[in-house]
């Protein structure tokens, strides 16, 4: 009985062995990060983290390495750089961020390579076939909410680091339906004094009502002019392009009696949220900086969620036994010509068939790397915080949710002192 016991342990090995042949126990990803990222790079690491600590085979299979390069700058020797080392260390995928200045250095490397790129950053102008974008387009959400309103005479305020989506849906939507939109860039703006001037300027010629489309830092720099200029009061609405409408200070545009709306991804309901949150906020800031005593930005929910792809990917291709080891050279990414290698499609391909649950919500994408099948919440400043007003989906469009507030309408708009009682649970880590 012993012996047969002790025989059955030695056969183990064996077994595991067998069922693993032609798919490597370790997959090496890269990781591209830049000085503005750093909350997005313990994102990164906490999420490989909770995959590799994972005691579920079934779920964890093999094990995620990660090479790590920080881009101190977008210029294309640097980018170049970090990229061939990449390449050479022999990832499977790269996970990383871009600016407008990268994006195409990095872009055509992968796609002449066959790398996948996976990125939380703005969506890409034009189609290219390796990259996966993790972060959904807001011009479909925007543009129903501009209808909702019944916005036709309005200031848009841009940033074109951002891409040109949203403004080129903003100035055909313009011309189709005759709006009085007018257009002002801001991308280039480094003086704050400069968004007061055109605020001002705007003031005087009428305008109440704008849409500002740009990152999180340069809304809450925009923002600070609104409120030292006195352009918060009641009658000023305020529409914020952007995903992160919890990482932005509202409280005092909001106080002014402004209206101000936004739109949020991660859904502070859903189980996956709270579960991220619950361990993120007990992490050491010395390990993961940013982690417990900052808000969790939109785009580090969007980098956990990238591993969650990252690693569906993998099972996938192993359950289906793809063999996809790196033979010979690792790879010289000046060669010329290039040698993409070889089973980068099949990596793609795998990439993109994804469908998982994430912090922010279904997770699918097309054949081009975009976000299908999501859903952006829109949410106001009430008293007593941000409000979900409503969301908007592909099939729906903007679904407004009626009011089911107990507190007095008519009190709670005159005495903003008032205790709302339904807070979104979100707020709690938020402000
Ligand atoms: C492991 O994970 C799979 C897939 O999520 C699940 O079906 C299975 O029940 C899990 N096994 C254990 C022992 O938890
Ligand atoms: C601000 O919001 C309130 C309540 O939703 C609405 O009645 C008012 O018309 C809005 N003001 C502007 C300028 O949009
Ligand atoms: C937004 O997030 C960044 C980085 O996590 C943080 O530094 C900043 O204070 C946040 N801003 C607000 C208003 O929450
Ligand atoms: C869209 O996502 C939901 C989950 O949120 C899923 O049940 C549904 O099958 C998806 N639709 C398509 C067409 O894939
Ligand atoms: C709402 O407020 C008004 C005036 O402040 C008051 O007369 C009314 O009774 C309140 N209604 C409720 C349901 O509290
Ligand atoms: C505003 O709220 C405060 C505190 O709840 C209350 O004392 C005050 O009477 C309210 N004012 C109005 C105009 O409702």
């Amino acid at each position: 009985m012993r012996r047969r016991a002790h025989a059955s342990v030695l056969l183990l090995p064996w077994l595991v062995l067998q069922t693993q042949a032609g798919f490597p126990n370790q997959i090496n990803i890269g990781g591209l990060f830049m000085r503005s990222t750093v909350q997005e790079h313990s994102a990164f690491r906490f999420a490989v983290q909770l995959y590799n600590t994972n005691q579920n085979i079934t779920e964890k299979p093999f094990h995620l390495n990660y090479n790590v390069d920080n881009l101190e700058s977008s210029n294309s020797f640097s980018v170049t750089h970090a990229f061939c080392s990449q390449f050479s260390r022999g990832v499977y995928a790269i996970f990383g961020f871009y600016d407008r200045r990268s994006m195409n250095t990095l872009t055509s490397f992968c796609g002449a390579l066959h790398t996948s790129f996976i990125t939380p950053s703005f969506p890409t102008d034009t189609d290219v076939q390796f990259v996966l974008q993790m972060r959904p387009s807001l011009r479909g959400a925007l543009l129903s909410l501009l209808a909702h309103y019944k916005w036709e005479k309005f200031v848009y305020l841009y940033d074109t680091d951002r891409g040109f989506s949203i403004l080129q849906a903003i100035m055909e939507s313009a011309v189709m339906n005759n709006w009085q939109v007018t257009a002002r860039s801001v991308g280039n703006i480094v003086d704050p004094l400069e968004y007061r001037r055109i605020i001002e300027e705007m003031d005087r010629r009428q305008e109440k009502r704008f849409l500002i489309d740009c990152e999180v830092e340069r809304i809450n720099s925009i923002l600070e002019q609104v409120v030292v200029s006195g352009k918060n009061s009641r009658g000023y609405h305020y529409i914020l392009a952007n995903l992160g409408f919890s990482n932005m200070s509202l409280d005092k545009v909001f106080s002014g009696g402004a209206n101000i709306t936004g739109f949020q991804i991660i859904s502070p309901d859903s189980p996956i949220v709270q579960q991220f949150l619950q361990r993120w906020e007990r992490l050491d800031e010395r390990e993961f900086p940013e982690s417990r005593n900052t808000p969790l930005k939109y785009t580090s929910a969007l980098t956990h969620d990238a591993i969650l792809v990252i690693a569906e990917a993998f099972r996938y291709l192993r359950r289906q036994r793809v063999d996809i080891s790196r033979r010979g050279s690792a790879g010289d990414c000046l060669a010329n010509p290039a040698v993409p290698w070889s089973q980068g499609i099949d990596i793609e391909r795998a990439l993109k068939m994804v469908q998982v649950q994430g912090m922010t919500g279904n997770i699918q994408f097309d054949s081009f790397g975009r976000r299908l099948n999501y859903t952006i919440d829109v949410y106001e400043m009430k008293p007593g915080g941000a409000r979900k007003i409503g969301y908007w989906n592909e099939h729906e469009k903007f679904v407004y949710i009626v009011e089911q507030q107990v507190t007095n309408e008519s009190s709670s708009v005159e005495n903003r002192t008032i205790v709302v009682t339904t807070i979104m649970p979100l707020l709690r880590y938020i402000f």
